[in-house]
């Protein structure tokens, strides 16, 4: 029994999570996993209404009653510092210590990339992204506020045990998935007090996989590679504002934010799934948002929770509606939510 609460959020982010709880009761009524959701209502809304973002009795449940979180989307112009999205979702990913953000990018279709090359080569890394530390942790102070003298200062934090579990993740995973190389996203010759120290333990672990061709690079070649020759890559270790920035780029290679997901996890602990994706105002009751980043989301969910099965169906039913051209507008269709929704439920049913 994975036990889930689902958060979905604001925007689109409840649109894409009724996909995905689609998604899961199918696999449920296929026998492919167990599972118990309960709805959280937090976001915007909630906020405004009652003044509350996330209350230590939420967080205090989300910790200790579920295997799992899946959150949609936080993020909405009523708010417009932001602090509930802060709140809700750096706050998850900080107290439940959460510190890998794992986010695949495989290019399922050769079409739906904006590479030309994309024909001949297939795409297929996963970018492990620090998440708990770096320039994300909103350290820092503003001095000499308003005058002409005024400073910003935001630290950027790197630990040792910070950098070394998050690549330990890294190479454990690139060894037992078979991946034969692992690449460091860094900035160690402009930044060199915090990416010196990640270059330091990346060299230090890498030692421990003799097997494993390790490599480093600065993150704006990195950046350039990705779109030169996506294929070189099979797992990228990263800080947490590099890896922001270089899983967007990434998802944009494998046909873009509507089909990228992510996992947010402390293994063996606490994990919160969502798709990579924001809450897309602009688009929000129009039908237009892509579920299936937040379907492939539910996959990662499933397979960490032990359901392979159920994971395996998920990512084919995905597959199978992208080649049966079962498509938001995003991606060159013209189906809706719900309709690319409910056909990958059905065909979880019958596959
Ligand atoms: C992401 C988002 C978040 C981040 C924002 C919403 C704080 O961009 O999950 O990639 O920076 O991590
Ligand atoms: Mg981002």
């Amino acid at each position: 029994m994975i036990r889930v609460a689902l958060i979905p959020g604001d925007g689109v982010g409840p649109e894409v999570v009724r996909e995905a709880e689609r998604v899961m009761d199918a696999c449920v009524s296929a026998g492919l996993a167990d599972i118990r959701t309960e709805l959280f209502p937090h976001g915007a809304d909630h906020y405004l209404a009652t003044g509350e973002t996330l209350s230590d009795e939420s967080f205090a449940r989300l910790r200790d009653d579920f295997d799992a979180i899946l959150l949609g989307a936080v993020g909405d112009s009523r708010v417009p510092d932001g602090r509930h999205a802060r709140d809700i979702l750096l706050g998850l990913r900080f107290r439940l210590d959460l510190y890998i953000n794992f986010r695949p990018a495989r290019l399922r279709l050769a079409e739906l990339s904006p590479l030309r090359s994309a024909d001949d080569r297939p795409i297929d890394f996963v970018i492990f992204r620090e998440n708990t530390e770096g320039l994300d942790t909103g350290a820092g102070r503003i001095e000499s506020a308003g005058g002409p003298d005024e400073r910003a200062v935001s630290e950027a934090i790197a630990t040792r045990a910070g950098v070394q579990r998050i690549v330990r993740s890294a190479f454990a995973y690139a060894s037992s998935e078979g991946r034969g190389r692992v690449t460091l996203g860094d900035k160690a010759n402009a930044v060199p007090h915090v990416y010196g120290l990640w270059r330091r333990v990346f060299t230090e672990v890498a030692a421990d996989y003799p097997d494993l061709d390790a490599d480093m690079q600065y993150v704006d070649a990195l950046a350039m590679q990705l779109v030169r020759a996506p294929d070189r890559f099979e797992v990228i270790v990263t800080s947490n504002l590099l890896g922001d920035i270089l899983s967007d780029l990434a998802a944009e290679l494998v046909g873009g934010m509507g089909l990228a997901p992510s996992a947010n996890v402390n293994p063996g602990r606490h994990a919160l799934y969502e798709p990579v994706h924001g809450s897309a105002p602009d688009i929000v009751g129009t039908g237009a948002a892509n579920p299936m980043a937040a379907i492939l989301s539910t996959a990662l969910l499933f397979r960490d929770g032990g359901a392979d099965a159920a994971a395996d169906r998920v990512e084919a039913a995905v597959d199978a509606a992208l080649a049966a051209g079962i498509r938001t507008p995003d991606i060159a269709g013209s189906h809706t939510t719900e309709q690319v929704g409910a056909w990958i439920a059905d065909h979880i049913g019958t596959g």
